[in-house]
């Protein structure tokens, strides 16, 4: 009678956890990835586009921007030593290859582990998911380029990508 129970306590403990992993919650490990969030980073990377969510890029790419930022994509995102820190930290932390949801880890593996790219929008797992969406819809005025996730993606910046969220605007 007694093992029966634990029995029963252990199967009860498997399903609420494989439920929890399932639903993709802050614990991780689900399809999509933590809300996450910094106060600095939202306030230094979010004056010229959308907040990109540390999970997209590894680790490697994260550092590379960050070591860069007088020359980023043809602008100047210089911080002060402290700021670059933290920020380089928090998404250090919170990068592809240390999340464990699904996206995460799938963009992680469509990236070679020799290379560092700084555009999600040019690794193969964004190309591979966006291959019928032509180049005409995204240079659509309301859209602008494929590393404007936010505007078909309105759960973009808090890492969700599910498509029942998705909408392609005219
Ligand atoms: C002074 C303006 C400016 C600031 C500040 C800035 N960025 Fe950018 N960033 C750009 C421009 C311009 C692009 C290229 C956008 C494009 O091609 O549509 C870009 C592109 C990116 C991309 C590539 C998007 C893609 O997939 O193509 C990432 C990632 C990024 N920035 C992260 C950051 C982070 C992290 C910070 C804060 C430390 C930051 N940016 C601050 C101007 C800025
Ligand atoms: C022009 C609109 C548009 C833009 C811009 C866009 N996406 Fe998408 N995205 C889509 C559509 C449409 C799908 C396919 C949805 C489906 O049917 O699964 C998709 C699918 C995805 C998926 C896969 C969802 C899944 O569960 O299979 C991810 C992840 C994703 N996009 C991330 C991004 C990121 C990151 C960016 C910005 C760097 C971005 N998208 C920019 C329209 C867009």
């Amino acid at each position: 009678m007694k093992s029966w129970m634990q029995f029963l306590v252990l199967i009860t403990s498997i399903t609420s956890t494989s439920a929890l992993l399932a639903s993709g919650g802050a614990e991780g490990g689900g399809s999509q990835m933590s809300p996450v969030t910094n106060a600095k980073w939202k306030a230094e990377c979010s004056s010229c586009h959308m907040l990109y969510h540390p999970g997209l890029l590894p680790e490697r790419s994260w550092g590379k921007m960050m070591g860069g930022l007088d020359k980023h994509f043809g602008e100047n995102a210089s911080l002060d030593p402290a700021t670059r820190d933290e920020i380089t930290r928090f998404l250090v932390t919170n990068s592809a290859d240390k999340s464990d949801n699904r996206r995460s880890s799938r963009i992680n593996q469509s990236i070679p582990a020799n290379a560092a790219p700084l555009r999600i929008s040019e690794t193969r797992y964004f190309t591979s998911k966006h291959d019928e969406i032509s180049p005409v819809t995204f240079k659509r005025k309301s859209i602008g380029s494929a590393a404007n996730c936010i505007a078909c993606h309105q759960g973009a910046e808090k890492g969700n990508f599910s498509e029942s969220q998705v909408k392609i605007p005219r």
